[in-house]
């Protein structure tokens, strides 16, 4: 079963197309992962799904378009996103920040509290939460912003970046987090990572896109082994 769908997807910025006629398709239950060069559109793409910008084509979530709606829709929908810089208020918790993160989410179901309280647990940010979020690294800053978006209760998650500048320890742990959410919470990821290597091992599918246009998608192992591929992205 499909849980998105763009067809024929595009976004303009005057003359630039930053993304571009672009088809895919995502099915439920699996970690999707999306590479290409600066600048091809990847982050323009999420931007579009989740409601930030609009522009032409359909982008179907479990049957119905969703594009064009505004950002709080779509999350209300079963859609949550990371940002690729961390966007956090800095003065406040992290506690608070993730509080800002489920308010913006579905309200019904289990309470605030102890959906807020079960992410703290479940990203390992527990005994951190009352930190003020300018001063944990940047690690927890991903954490705090994950765990806003998991206290939403998506069904679909978009996380732009989420190891630039971590250790290698903690590119582990993201790695291992991704997975758990994937398989315990059994959500779907659609994650974006620069990084192959990573980007190989926790997706089951690969998108690579350039210049806004998809040039492959398919199993990691096949995809990595692409002539364009290796032309454009990963250097022959
Ligand atoms: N709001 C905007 N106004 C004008 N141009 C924009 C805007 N947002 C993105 N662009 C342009 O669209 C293109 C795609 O940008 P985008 O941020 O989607 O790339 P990306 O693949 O996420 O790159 P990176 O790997 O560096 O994060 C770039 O040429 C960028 O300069
Ligand atoms: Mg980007």
């Amino acid at each position: 079963m499909k849980i998105l769908q763009a067809k024929e997807v595009t976004k303009r910025f005057g003359e630039l197309a930053a993304v571009k006629d672009l088809t895919f398709e995502v099915e439920k239950g699996e970690i999707f992962g999306i590479a290409g060069p600066n600048g091809s559109g990847k982050t323009t793409l999420f931007n579009l799904i989740s409601g930030v910008y609009s522009g032409s084509g359909d982008i179907i979530f479990e049957g119905e378009n969703i594009h064009g709606l505004r950002p709080f829709q779509v999350c209300h929908k079963g859609v949550a996103r990371t940002f690729q810089i961390p966007i956090l208020f800095p003065s406040i918790t992290v506690y608070d920040n993730i509080r800002v993160g489920a308010h913006f989410g579905v309200l019904k179901g289990k309470n605030e509290k102890e959906r807020i309280n079960e992410v703290i647990d479940f990203v390992g940010l527990r005994g951190r939460e009352n930190i003020v979020a300018e001063h944990v690294d940047l690690f927890d800053k991903r954490l705090t912003m994950l765990a806003g978006a998991l206290a939403t209760q998506p069904r679909l998650l978009l996380v732009d970046e989420p190891i630039a500048g971590l250790s290698p320890r903690e590119v582990r742990d993201s790695v291992a987090l991704f997975q758990k959410i994937n398989r315990e919470l059994g959500i779907t990821i659609i994650i974006i990572e620069h990084l192959m290597k990573v980007l190989v091992e926790v997706s089951h599918r690969l998108m690579i896109i350039n210049n806004g246009e998809k040039i492959c998608i398919g199993p990691p192992e096949e995809v990595t082994q692409n002539k364009e591929v290796i032309e454009v992205y990963l250097g022959g």
